[in-house]
């Protein structure tokens, strides 16, 4: 009598059902999954709409995963007990550290998180690259165009890796935010570039298996040295451009894994990844006036950042919570400018009771976002939109920049740099980048916890001792609760 053991049976099965219709419905969910990726890029474009944008994405990557794993299960002709065993505790470490890092990570640590999941994905093109090279399924090498898919996808995922390393660190302050100014910096990108692209044409051309897997090697390195020389040549001030870039490069990566692991879904996912993260780049690039070609070459052209000279600019008032509240009570037009400051606090649930008090006094109050207020595209708008302040009133700085003379009173909470006027200063480490203009309001309420400490870019700001400016010490939570106290 024939006997089955567990994995001899579900090897006879598994082949027959991929050959009946799961590859079919692995087509389909393909399908399905991407166009979810589409519309939640979509929904993602607005805040009213961003989390049903999430939702479509999160439904789209569990249908992937699953159409991926039953095909992949299918495919094994051994071993499938042991595979399917390991695939499973994989993905439940990595679904566990996953959880666990997405409920500790602080919204003011997201920048780092993000950098550092960045990096995984390139580690991950590195590894699919060796993998496919190594053990590619007819024993040989694969044809030309399959090791240049290889090349491009170690060359891309390194790259990725190392950059997004030293961007984490930078961010987490782990390392100095000073840009690495190495004598012919560019010129030591430009030969990282050429010799990687060198060693991509002797991968493909190699014809034993020793010299290919020796040019990939040698390859990696290169590409790895590449990666973490473009970004530590950039300096802090520019890093929210870099986290958006190194995101446009993870799904170029990802793109390329999807070629040699000849995954559809994966090259779709990552060029969707790729591009909306290059033109994000872009929209970040013009919100900070910076070229953007200047900033995904490492810092190309740009000039150095050196320190700035101090500048007497006279001396700060000081107000209190309680006259804070007797100016808002008579305001008509108040404008609220929130930045980082709002958020290490937290402070925007008390802003948004503030807000809804004055609203019900009959004050006008909009909110003022600057593009890159906090620490990443969209930081306030998210914070707000947990506070539940309405949308229609939390405008983007360039629908409200020209009306700040009509302002009676300018809250100011926890924005430096994205309120600094030294910004129009030529010469100054800021100059150019665009600014909300809240000094033109009649009065202004600086948010603040002492004098002592400056903005991100660690430039001084000039607008805190301007005559229709007063200082509010104190963290930004209390400071705005003894507001609503006093109103
Ligand atoms: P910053 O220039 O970083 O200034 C933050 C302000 O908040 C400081 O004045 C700080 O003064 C104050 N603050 C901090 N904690 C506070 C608290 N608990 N209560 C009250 N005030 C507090 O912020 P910003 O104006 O939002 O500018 C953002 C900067 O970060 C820009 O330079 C931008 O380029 C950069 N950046 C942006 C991103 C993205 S994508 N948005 C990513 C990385 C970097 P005290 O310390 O004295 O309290």
């Amino acid at each position: 009598m024939k006997t089955y053991s567990l994995n001899g049976i579900l090897v006879e099965i598994m082949p027959n059902i991929a050959s009946s219709w799961t590859n079919q419905v692995q087509s389909l969910a393909y399908i399905v999954a991407a166009l979810l990726f589409i519309l939640a890029l979509a929904g993602l474009s607005r805040q009213v709409s961003a989390q049903r944008g999430n939702q479509r994405g999160m439904i789209g990557m569990a249908i992937a995963l699953v159409a991926t794993v039953i095909v992949a299960f299918a495919s094994v002709q051994a071993n499938l007990v042991s595979t399917i065993v390991l695939t499973i505790v994989a993905m439940i470490i990595g679904g566990t550290i996953g959880i666990y890092k997405a409920r500790k990570v602080e919204m003011t640590g997201m920048p780092e998180l993000i950098a550092l999941l960045h990096s995984f994905v390139g580690l991950a093109a590195v590894f699919v690259g060796f993998n496919s090279f190594i053990l590619h399924p007819s024993g040989s090498m694969g044809s030309g165009f399959h090791l240049g898919e290889v090349g491009l996808a170690v060359f891309i995922g390194a790259v990725t890796l190392t950059g997004s390393v030293v961007a984490y660190l930078k961010l987490a302050g782990k390392i100095s935010g000073a840009p690495l100014t190495l004598p012919g910096r560019n010129w030591i990108n430009l030969a990282g570039l050429v010799v990687s692209f060198l060693f991509i044409v002797w991968l493909v051309s190699a014809s034993t298996f020793g010299s290919g897997f020796s040019a990939l090697i040698i390859l990696t390195l290169v590409s790895l040295a590449l990666g973490f020389h473009l970004v530590a040549a950039i300096g802090g001030g520019d890093m929210p451009v870099v986290v958006s870039m190194l995101n446009s490069y993870s799904g170029w990566a990802a793109a390329m894994a999807g070629f040699t692991l000849n995954n559809d879904l994966l090259i779709i996912t990552g060029a969707l990844v790729g591009s909306s993260g290059a033109y994000l780049s872009y929209i970040m690039c013009q919100a900070m006036n910076r070229s953007f070609i200047s900033v995904i070459l490492g810092g190309f052209g740009s000039p150095t950042q050196g320190g700035e000279e101090a500048k007497d600019y006279g001396v700060h008032t000081e107000i209190g919570a309680t006259e804070v509240a007797s100016l808002l009570t008579s305001a008509k037009k108040v404008v609220i400018t929130p930045g980082y400051g709002m958020a290490v606090a937290q402070a925007q649930y008390p802003v948004a009771e503030l807000t809804g008090k004055l609203r019900a006094m009959g004050v006008d109050v909009k909110f003022a976002i600057h593009p890159v207020a906090g620490r990443l595209p969209g930081h306030m708008n998210v914070l707000l939109a947990e506070a539940k302040v309405p949308y229609d009133i939390v405008l983007e700085m360039d629908e409200i920049n020209d009306d700040f003379a009509d302002v009676d009173v300018v809250l100011v909470i926890g924005a430096n740099d994205t309120v600094n006027p030294a910004a129009q200063e030529p010469g100054s480490p800021i100059a150019g980048m665009p600014v909300v203009k809240v000094w033109e309001a009649k009065r202004v309420i600086v948010f603040k916890r002492s004098m002592g400490n400056a903005g991100y870019a660690g430039v001084q700001n000039p607008l805190f001792f301007n005559d229709n400016t007063d200082m509010l010490l104190g963290d930004a939570k209390s400071t705005v609760n003894d507001i609503i106290a006093a109103l």
